[in-house]
């Protein structure tokens, strides 16, 4: 595996190179920079590992850069952080770190670059790129951590409970790299994963959403719910999403599995929006399920009003997980409710005032409402999902049509009646009507555009045709 690094990262990584060297302090770059540089993804900040005063180092590069760029100095937590062109570059001394278990608050103490390596949380960021003089570009990499980005494996430096108890966000971090890169999870990794799902109980909600917000916006989330539920995680931390798995069967009738169904359609939308918002309200469409759900002899399993449900469980779960509470919401929330409305007005029988009243309710977001509708069909039924999507076009033709027409009755041209007879100096007649007819006319026929100077001028010559002139 090779990597290629810009110009101005060179230029900047050397330069660290030099300044450590006279502070006689080895300097490294590490973690996510390295993962990502071997990757080819886009990076946007270089971590600098030195052993010894991370801080000092940081001030050592910013006096040798011109203009000298500002340090912000975080001496809580001994990092000093500095801009360098489009660079974000974060220095630390190596350290050896002890996590109390009922607390994330770490105790810090300096160490080595390999008591760093240690306590990172997988092998392939657990990597370090040398900057000294002799070795500069080497990568020190005591975990495999080469080997497992070529086998595409996120798996722990460590025996996974040491890892997962100094900090268990990491669990959900692993999952989101997997889902994130595509990769699988080592199996012994993903057995200390379920081991220990309860230490998530001692993070932020803040951490976990923003985790799930990165699974959300992966090309394919269902990996990442899949993996939340199969570890055990997902029934902790957002139990509405996984109270939805399960088949139920009674006197031969089965419903379908929400969860998977609910998964389907939050793929589906990734295909065709990028909005983290109309994500979220994919993957909670159906979380009115469970509680509406109802046996019933003659019509089998029903979900009557779950969207309405639905609608009401969104609120305390965006709350649970600190998410914002502003017209985010609102939107989710709408979403969920009205998740059912397009397809109930796909036959032909519905009438122009139904689909009016979508088209205003839905309002801004229409859109979106049909990406979520048309995403919602799973069936695998080619005959039944042919029918559904002809009928999907059917209302977006309907919807045109009666966009269409009302925008004509609510149509005024430009040239009032007002206008006419001012310009000619006339007072309410039959000759007013027969201008104003024809400058309207003429918009509708194309002859003229729908603005003011031209349909004044096509006015002018209308009165001209009737014997008038312009009174001034
Ligand atoms: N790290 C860790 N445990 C955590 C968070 C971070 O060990 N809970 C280490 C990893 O070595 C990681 C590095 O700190 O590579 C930088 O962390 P961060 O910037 O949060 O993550 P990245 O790996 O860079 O990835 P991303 O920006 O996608 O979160």
């Amino acid at each position: 595996m090779i990597f290629t690094l810009e110009p101005n990262e060179i230029r900047l990584l050397e330069h660290v190179g030099r300044c450590a060297a006279e502070l006689g302090v080895p300097a490294y770059a590490v973690g996510g920079y390295v993962r990502d540089r071997l990757l080819g993804r886009p990076t946007k900040d270089i971590d600098i590992v030195c052993v010894g005063d991370g801080i000092q180092l940081a001030n050592q590069v910013a006096n040798g850069i011109s203009p000298r760029p500002k340090v912000a100095v975080y001496s809580r937590f001994g990092t000093a952080m500095l801009h360098y062109e489009n660079i974000e570059v974060e220095f630390v001394g190596a350290r050896r770190e002890s996590y109390q278990s009922d607390s994330r608050k770490p105790d810090v103490e300096l160490g080595t670059l390999e008591d760093d390596q240690n306590r990172r949380d997988f092998t392939i960021n657990a990597m370090a790129i040398s900057l000294q003089e002799g070795s500069f570009g080497q990568i020190v990499d005591p975990f495999d951590g080469m080997k497992h980005l070529e086998e595409r494996v996120i798996k722990t430096p460590l025996e996974p409970g040491k890892t997962f108890s100094d900090d268990p966000l990491r669990m959900m971090r692993a999952i989101r790299f997997a889902t994130q890169l595509g990769f699988s999870i080592d199996p012994e990794t993903f057995s200390g994963i379920k081991e220990y799902k309860n230490r998530i109980n001692i993070i932020s909600k803040e951490r976990i959403a923003t985790e799930l917000e990165k699974i959300l916006l992966s090309p394919k989330p269902s990996v990442g719910f899949n993996l939340l539920f199969d570890a055990g995680l997902l029934q902790i931390i957002m139990p509405e999403v996984a109270a939805l798995q399960g088949v139920e069967d009674r006197q031969g009738r089965a419903h379908k599995d929400n969860f998977y169904h609910t998964l389907e359609v939050l793929d589906n939308v990734c295909k065709k929006s990028n909005n983290v918002w109309l994500r979220w309200a994919a993957l909670l469409h159906d979380i009115g399920k469970p509680p509406t759900k109802k046996f019933d002899k003659e019509a089998g399993w029903t979900f009557h009003g779950h969207e309405w449900k639905g609608a009401i469980m969104v609120p305390p779960l965006f709350r649970n997980l600190r998410l914002p509470l502003d017209q985010k919401l609102e939107y989710v929330k709408k979403l969920v409710m009205m998740h059912l409305r397009p397809i109930s007005l796909t036959r032909e029988e519905v009438t122009d005032s139904a689909v009016r009243r979508l088209i205003f309710e839905a309002g801004e977001d229409l859109d979106d409402l049909m990406i979520l509708c048309e995403s919602d069909i799973t069936t695998k039924n080619p005959k039944k999902m042919s029918r559904y999507l002809e009928g999907y076009e059917y209302l977006k033709e309907r919807m045109s049509l009666v966009t269409e027409a009302d925008r004509l009755r609510l149509w005024q041209p430009p040239i009032t009646g007002e206008i006419i007879m001012k310009t000619f100096g006339l007072s309410p007649s039959k000759e007013v009507g027969v201008i104003k007819t024809a400058v309207r006319e003429a918009i509708l026929d194309g002859e003229i555009p729908n603005e003011m100077a031209e349909a004044f001028n096509r006015m002018v010559e209308e009165g001209r045709k009737l014997g008038l002139k312009p009174i001034a």
